[in-house]
């Protein structure tokens, strides 16, 4: 079970615990997911069914929960995706197909089995820091 930053665990207040162990944001707002604003995209409506069936292949269902969220700010960065983890936020950009997505979720898996919680790098090329406001960070990658 993951423990908070402050060192207890994370689970519902008085009761069992959480199955979940952190949660998976795929922003679907007005510029994620759509093929006419933002960068490079899937075809227009199939990343999300897509990301869903990766999502139930990768193994963390129970562990995870996935959810596709209205805008979470950082429009510029689209596809953003964010995923919470012992109660910290690591945000993603361009994550403009399944494959980059089911790449996250390996690291995911592995890092809520206790495994190596860096970002490999070359998902580290597409993390970034969002406290909100502005037009978001300058992408160091492109696609
Ligand atoms: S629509 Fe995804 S960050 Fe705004």
């Amino acid at each position: 079970m993951f423990t908070s930053p402050a060192g207890y665990p994370v689970g519902r207040q008085g009761g069992a615990p959480i199955p979940e162990s952190g949660f998976v944001f795929v922003c679907v707002g007005c510029c994620c997911g759509h093929a006419d604003r933002g960068g490079p995209k899937t075809p227009p409506r199939t990343l999300k069914r897509e990301m869903r069936r990766a999502f139930r292949d990768s193994g963390v269902e129970g562990r995870l929960r996935l959810a596709f969220t209205d805008c979470l700010g950082p429009c510029s960065e689209a596809n953003v995706v964010v995923l919470y983890l012992a109660g910290r936020p690591t945000w993603l950009r361009r994550v403009n197909d399944v494959d980059v997505f089911a790449r996250i979720l390996r690291w995911a898996r592995g890092a809520v089995d206790g495994g190596e919680a860096r970002l490999p790098t070359a998902l580290a090329a597409r993390s970034f820091a969002w406290t909100g406001g502005g037009e978001g960070p300058t992408p160091p990658i492109d696609g």
